[in-house]
């Protein structure tokens, strides 16, 4: 059955997907590639030579649900403590669209990106105990990731508002065209703790364009109304 999604608001937009609570199950999200921003549209940015590629190869959603069942096989139930499980493809009316784990406080709303977090209230030393803990897991599991973005991962919190744990919700895999069987252990968790090294980085580049004042973007910034679908 199609889902009908292109009516309702969608509670986020990142650079290339919308996303939706799913009309079916408010335990769950599904995303679908922007409309304003076509896989052609993607293919172009990108120039020469990454532009010979074919246009399959852009697309996040097909990408994503690749990488996740063969994280599941390796990896298997400790990955959810760190990242959002996928749930697979469903028909929608705005095409095919990837549902996954909507990772929500325990009082009901949505969890809110590290990036707003950070931004909202700076780095208390509650969110740096959270980032540590993440990075620990992150590293010791080993989990391939491209680079780990202050605005993929979302802080979720209990009842009382402290902080529960860090997920990761975008930009997981390799940019490796070989398959991870071909790579030691070894090698995923050298990789693992250069990732997180570099998220350590860029939560100082945000804590100093906070320091300045600097507006960050509103990538990474929940849309909790007057986001257009068309636009
Ligand atoms: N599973 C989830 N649980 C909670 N919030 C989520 C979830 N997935 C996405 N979001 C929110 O939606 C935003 C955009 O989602 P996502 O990062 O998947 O889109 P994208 O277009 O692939 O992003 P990018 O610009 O990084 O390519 C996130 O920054 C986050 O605020
Ligand atoms: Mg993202």
């Amino acid at each position: 059955m199609t889902l009908k999604v292109s009516e309702i608001q969608p509670f986020a937009r990142g650079g290339n997907r919308l996303c939706f609570v799913h009309p079916e199950d408010t335990g769950r999200c599904i995303k679908v590639r922007r409309p304003d921003f076509t896989l052609e549209d993607l293919r172009r940015k990108k120039g020469f030579p990454k532009n010979l590629k074919p246009l399959s190869s852009f697309d996040d959603n097909a990408e994503e649900y690749k990488v996740m069942t063969a994280l599941h096989k390796r990896l298997g139930e400790p990955l959810y403590q760190l990242v959002s499980r996928c749930f697979g493809f469903e028909e929608t009316d705005m095409g095919k669209g990837l549902v996954s784990e909507l990772i929500r406080d325990e009082a009901g709303s949505v969890s809110h990106t590290l990036k707003q977090v950070i931004w909202d209230e700076g780095y208390t030393e509650e969110c740096q105990r959270a980032v540590g803990e993440f990075i620990a897991g992150w590293n010791a599991l080993g989990v391939p990731s491209r680079d780990l973005l202050v605005h993929n991962i979302v802080v979720q919190r209990c009842l009382d508002g402290s902080i529960q744990r860090l997920v990761v919700i975008d930009g997981l895999g390799s940019s490796s065209i070989l398959p991870d069987f071909l790579f030691p252990q070894s090698y995923f968790i050298k990789k693992a703790h250069r990732k997180t090294e570099n998220l350590r980085e860029r939560i100082n580049i945000l804590l100093a364009a906070r320091a300045k004042g600097e507006f960050p973007g509103t990538h990474g910034l929940l849309m909790h109304e007057g986001i257009q679908t068309g636009k």
